[in-house]
């Protein structure tokens, strides 16, 4: 017989809707396949249907419509406890009667693993959460970021072929979620265990994850791993989302060969590329990330347009500057630019005249 296909999803929506009243969908059609060993992370604003996937998923919730397959099985088929899934739930949902080390043990004793191999596995659990003190405590005598890592130990502890965890770190401070977030990535990579992760973090989205799924109202606006979101958002809701971003509106002029002209409220033209138009004289709102922009006319193409700007605010922010600029009728629009031996600060007051590659400005929908 003929083996599967080494790229046969792992984890598969397809076609998923939830309600949870029979009117409102709060998950609408989604399909998201997910590969095994693969990182995979929900981002989205709150309430956009990230934790409604995720216990679809686990099995505490079932689609109103569609399937969710779990290594080619329909998920109905397979109850909770044999799915294999190891969960961090956004409430740490710890056994409050049990100690620390008991509450890592459960789901080891539950898969029938001995004593000595369970309190090895439990040590190092706990040593990779920081918490190998606290192993005799019970979840009332640990503060909220203790129990959100002893929940994430217990996630962990049994190597499950799936995890998933719902904004895991979100009680801790930076240093210590900077930490964790390199242990879980670490972890999930060395074990090949699949991670579906869901977080309101775009930072920890980008730094973390395989593929990112942003997630607005119920509905996926864009998959794509990290570099392709931040450089190329399909959509004006994404690029606001994501990293910080210029939004210009203005119209179509001209589209020919991969490349727009926009003609902004003030008159000027600007170079883009169309992402999300097609004809002269549609609305659109370009984005440009502020580290694309440029004011430095060497740097800019003989030809490309620049527009007028005037600094109104200059912060220093150690390995990099930061411009507030009126540029087009906007006093939002915002330059970075690296704290180099050869770059210069600029004064509230000056006026430049700023640029960039017409790749690195898209044409997305106006909306
Ligand atoms: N048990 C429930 N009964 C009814 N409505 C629910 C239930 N759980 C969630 N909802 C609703 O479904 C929508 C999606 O909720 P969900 O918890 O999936 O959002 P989320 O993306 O995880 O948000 P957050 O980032 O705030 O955790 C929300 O409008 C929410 O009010
Ligand atoms: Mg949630």
């Amino acid at each position: 017989m003929k083996e599967p296909a080494s790229d046969e999803a792992f984890v598969a929506f397809e076609r998923v809707q939830k309600s949870y009243d029979g009117v409102t969908l709060v998950v609408k059609d989604l399909n998201l396949s997910i590969a095994k060993g693969e990182f995979l992370t929900m981002l989205g604003p709150s309430g956009s249907g990230k934790t409604t996937c995720l216990m679809m998923l686990a099995g505490f919730e079932t689609a109103t419509h569609g399937q969710i397959r779990l290594a080619g099985r329909d998920i109905n088929d397979v109850p909770p406890h044999k799915r294999g899934i190891g969960m961090v739930f956004q409430n740490y949902a710890l056994f409050p009667h049990m100690s620390v080390a008991e509450n890592l043990a459960f789901p080891l004793e539950v898969r029938g693993i001995g004593k000595a191999e369970r309190e090895a596995k439990i040590a190092r659990a706990l040593d990779m959460v920081k918490m190998g003190a606290f192993a005799g405590r019970r979840p009332a005598q640990l503060s909220g970021g203790q129990q959100q890592r002893i929940a994430l130990a217990r996630a962990l502890v049994f190597e499950p072929e799936l995890v998933l965890m719902d904004e895991p770190l979100g009680a801790l401070d930076k240093q210590l979620r900077e930490h964790m977030q390199f242990e879980i990535k670490h972890l999930a990579d060395n074990l090949g265990i699949t991670v579906v992760y869901v977080t309101h973090d775009q930072t920890e989205a980008l730094t973390m994850s395989d593929r990112v799924a942003v997630f607005n109202d119920g509905v996926v606006q864009q998959l794509a791993p990290p570099d392709e979101l931040y450089e190329r958002p399909m959509n004006s809701f994404v690029a606001r989302f994501i990293g910080e971003n210029n939004a210009l509106e203005g119209t179509v002029e001209q589209i020919a060969g991969g490349r727009c002209t926009v003609r902004l409220p003030d008159g000027s033209v600007i170079d883009a590329v169309p992402v999300n138009v097609s004809r002269p004289g549609e609305r659109t709102r370009v984005s440009i990330r502020p580290e694309r922009v440029e004011f430095r006319p060497e740097r800019l193409q003989a030809d490309a347009h620049t527009l007028e700007a005037e600094v109104l605010e200059f912060t220093y922010m150690g390995e990099s500057f930061r411009a507030r600029l009126r540029v087009a009728g906007t006093d939002e629009f915002v330059m970075k630019y690296r704290n180099a031996a050869d770059q210069r600060r600029l004064r509230p007051g000056e006026r430049l005249r700023i640029g960039w590659l017409p790749e690195d400005c898209r044409a997305l929908d106006a909306a």
